[in-house]
Parts: C-alpha cells; sequence; structure tokens
C-alpha cells in the first residue's frame, strides 16, 4: 500500500519525476496561512453541528495555531512527496496530534479546500490593492492640484492639438484608477464567497453548517451550488482582468514619462531614486522603472490569458488543470502592489519644467483650433472657419511663422472678421480659460474635478 494520504487503493508508488511535476507546494506555500486559517474555521464548524467533539476540535485547532506560528517564523519544512500546501500541513498536524488530526479532514475534500484557500488569498489582498489604488489617486490629485494652471500640449496623434492644464492631464489618470478601484471592489463580491462544504463537487451526507464556516471566515455566503464552488475560478479571471486593465493605464502613464523626461521634451525630470545610470555611457539616466513596469503589463496580460487558456473547455468539476490557477494571480499580486506603492513615490518625486512645458506651446499651432472658433462665433460657419485657419497655417509654414504673429492686416486678406482680440484668443492661457464645458480644460473645470476627488477621497 502507498503511504500517501489518499494510499489506500494503490499498490505500487509513483514515478518520482511525476510526483515533482505533479507537486505543487512550491506555489501554494503562498496560501499556507489562508490554508490553516480555513482548516481552524472548517474544525469548529465540525464540532459546532456535533460531528466531533469540542476536545477534538480543541486538539486540531491548537495543532493549527502552532503549526502557523512555526510556519510563520519559517522552523517548517514542506515536502513536495505531500504534494500541496493541504497534505503538507495535515502530515504535519498528524505528527504533532496524532490519529485525531484525520478527523479534519471529515465531509471536505482537497476540491472545496483548495477552491476556498485561493478565495481567502484573493479576499486578503483585494483591500491593500484597493488601497494603494487610493493612494496613488490622492497622490495624482496632490500633483493636479500644484499645477492647475501649468500648460501643456494636449495631443492627438502625438502632435500638438490644443492647450490643455496639466492638471486636467493628470486628472485623467485619476478617473482611470477610480474605475480600477470599482472593478477591484465589485471584484470582493465574487471573491468573498465560501466553496467550504461542497466537498469533492456533490456536497456532503454530514450534517455540515457552510453558512457557519463562511461567517468564521468572514465571506459573505456559501456557494449556491457545490459543483460550481469547486470549479469556478472567475473571481480569479476577473482579478486578472482588473489587474491587467489597471497596468494597461499605468503602462500608459510610465510610456508618457518615458517619452517626457527625454532629452527631447524634457517636461519632467525623475527623482534619482526612481532611474538608472549606465554602465558605459556616463551621461545617462534612463527612466528604468517605467520601462520596466510597461515591460510587466505584457506579463500581467500573459497571466489572465493564461488562466483563461486553462478554463477554456475545462469539463466540470475539479481537473488538475485548475492546479495551474496559481502562480500567475500571485505573480499578479506581487507585482501590483510594490508597483502602486513605486508609482505613487515617482509621482510625487518628479520634477515637473513648467516653463519647458509652457514653452512648447507658445511656439506650435496648438491655438488654430482657437482662431477657427473665433470666426466661427463671428457667425462663419465652422467648416469655413476651419478652412480659412488652415489656410493660415499653411501661410505660417512657409513664412516661418505663428498665428499669433501675423498682422491684423495679413488676416484681413482671409477675413474681415478679424479684430485685434483675436490676439488675445490664440494665448494658451486664454485659449484654456475660455472652455467652460463639463469636464473640460478650463481652469475652472478642473479646479472642480480636484475638488470633487478630494471629496471623494477624504470621505473614505
Ligand atoms: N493542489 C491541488 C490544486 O492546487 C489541490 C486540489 C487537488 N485535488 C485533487 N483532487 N487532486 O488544485
Amino acid at each position: 500500500m502507498s503511504e500517501k494520504l489518499w494510499g489506500g487503493r494503490f499498490n505500487g508508488d509513483a514515478n518520482d519525476l511525476f510526483l515533482r511535476l505533479g507537486a505543487s507546494i512550491n506555489v501554494d506555500i503562498k496560501m499556507a496561512n489562508e490554508d490553516i486559517e480555513g482548516s481552524i474555521a472548517h474544525a469548529t464548524m465540525l464540532s459546532h453541528v456535533g460531528i466531533i467533539t469540542e476536545a477534538e476540535k480543541d486538539q486540531i485547532v491548537n495543532g493549527l495555531k502552532a503549526i502557523k506560528e512555526e510556519f510563520n517564523e519559517g522552523n517548517l519544512h514542506f515536502s513536495y512527496q505531500n504534494e500541496d500546501i493541504h497534505m503538507n500541513v495535515e502530515t504535519v498536524l498528524t505528527e504533532k496530534i496524532g490519529a485525531v488530526a484525520g478527523k479534519l479532514h471529515t465531509a471536505r475534500s482537497r476540491n472545496d479546500q483548495v477552491a476556498l484557500d485561493f478565495h481567502l488569498y484573493l479576499k486578503k489582498r483585494l483591500p491593500q490593492i484597493m488601497a494603494l489604488i487610493r493612494s496613488f489617486q490622492s497622490e495624482l490629485v496632490n500633483l493636479a492640484d500644484e499645477n492647475l494652471e501649468t500648460i501643456m500640449p494636449g495631443y492627438t496623434h502625438l502632435q500638438h492639438a490644443q492647450p490643455i492644464s496639466f492638471a486636467h492631464y493628470l486628472m485623467a489618470y485619476y478617473e482611470m484608477l477610480d474605475r480600477d478601484y470599482d472593478r477591484f471592489e465589485f471584484n470582493q463580491k465574487h471573491t468573498n464567497m465560501s466553496p467550504i462544504g461542497a466537498a469533492a463537487l456533490a456536497g456532503t451526507t454530514f450534517p455540515i453548517d457552510p453558512h457557519f464556516t463562511a461567517d468564521e471566515l468572514g465571506l459573505d455566503a456559501p456557494y449556491n451550488n457545490s459543483i460550481d464552488a469547486v470549479s469556478d475560478r472567475d473571481f480569479a479571471i476577473e482579478f486578472l482582468s482588473n489587474a491587467s486593465i489597471l497596468m494597461m493605464h499605468l503602462s500608459r502613464l510610465c510610456e508618457e514619462i518615458c517619452l517626457w523626461s527625454s532629452y527631447e521634451f524634457k517636461y519632467v525630470e525623475l527623482s534619482d531614486a526612481f532611474s538608472t545610470g549606465s554602465s558605459i555611457m556616463p551621461q545617462k539616466k534612463n527612466p528604468d522603472m517605467c520601462e520596466l513596469i510597461r515591460g510587466k503589463t505584457g506579463v500581467v496580460y500573459g497571466h489572465l490569458n493564461a488562466l483563461l487558456a486553462t478554463m477554456k473547455s475545462l469539463p466540470l468539476a475539479y481537473n488538475k488543470d485548475l492546479q495551474e490557477d496559481k502562480a500567475g494571480v500571485f505573480d499578479t499580486v506581487e507585482n501590483i502592489e510594490p508597483i502602486l506603492q513605486l508609482m505613487t513615490e515617482m509621482i510625487a518625486t518628479m520634477q515637473v519644467n513648467k516653463d519647458l512645458i509652457l514653452q512648447a506651446v507658445e511656439k506650435d499651432f496648438s491655438n488654430a483650433t482657437e482662431l477657427a472658433d473665433y470666426l466661427s462665433a463671428k457667425g462663419l460657419p465652422f467648416r469655413q472657419a476651419h478652412r480659412i485657419a488652415g489656410e493660415l497655417v499653411a501661410k505660417c509654414i512657409t513664412e516661418n511663422c505663428y498665428l499669433q504673429d501675423l498682422s491684423l492686416e495679413q488676416l484681413h486678406n482671409y477675413s474681415d472678421l478679424f479684430e485685434e482680440d483675436i490676439y488675445e484668443d490664440l494665448k494658451p492661457h486664454v485659449a484654456i480659460q475660455r472652455r467652460k464645458s463639463y469636464g473640460s480644460t478650463g481652469f475652472n473645470e478642473v479646479n472642480k474635478q480636484i475638488e470633487k476627488a478630494k471629496e471623494k477621497l477624504k470621505g473614505e
């Protein structure tokens, strides 16, 4: 007979290489605390309904608590021979308290146990991630507050489009992060569910109380369907999807910071703390961290795709394929937590070269829309106004000047509607100030966005 916990029906031992490949302890060791917490709740429920005695429960719970302590002190050695965290913990428990340890696995299977651990793992991390998102948002709002009147060129197609407030740009990221927060918050609804009690897939003949176990663990409710309970990984897919969207947002900001800290732009300068030098080129100050975050975005997308691919066409209920569900989630958590923290600090310490950013809109054509709007406000159909503005831009390009450099006389060759006040409208500062539409770059509008954000952040 095999020595394995499940070895009763086996005559021979498993192939050692297969055991090593099949073992998940190196990955699921990260859920050791959750595994023990889940087992403590399960044992408490078993005694609550009278399946085990109070004394047995105490023995089991005390044993589990001791294991938890030893584990967190780094004094426990787990082995691939015991395959996964569940059987490793149970083996250590048996060594500690003897045969009574075997009662812990009454009315449960590793299928509902592993699902429970995974739920508990994410349940703990989601609030941490959400708090980090909020800190990052606060820093964006701080920076926006300091840069309400910092004027920069807004871009479309990476070409100068219209002047905008730098604060407006930063608040766009605040909004993205706000949706990220909402998505992780919603993620809790499906994460904070308890699969324990589903057993292998069909439930159990024992008179268990899964609502009690769920309560003990601070989970909202047991799954309604035991087959779904052990097969469902939607909560993890949702997490990876949310993380992918978050990383996509961060990668866009990182890309812009890389661009803006380049020699050609010099809009911002990163603190030395978040830059690296070159081993050969002494002048270099590279935005490595931003590049790395861009790179890690691809890795997180990969984890999402990997889990979706693992789940594709997977028959119900538990299949060993599901063991591959955790590594990508753990890696994602372990990356996005420090990334959010570092991005927050990086933004807080970033130098903004207000003068250089302003210069970029003083010598460009990002005020061409203002000129077209000016004419159309005086009654010219916008299409005609647009054409005239375009022709004036073309003239300036040939004559190597800007719209504001043209004399009123020159402007009159194109339209009689031009008056002295056109020069005021062409100023980037005025272009921004005159924008009053909801959510626009107008200083007042951006200020409202900032105040609203501060109110929201304060309220939590
Ligand atoms: N290590 C397994 C996993 O991570 C635990 C569940 C195993 N269940 C089973 N019937 N083999 O999915």
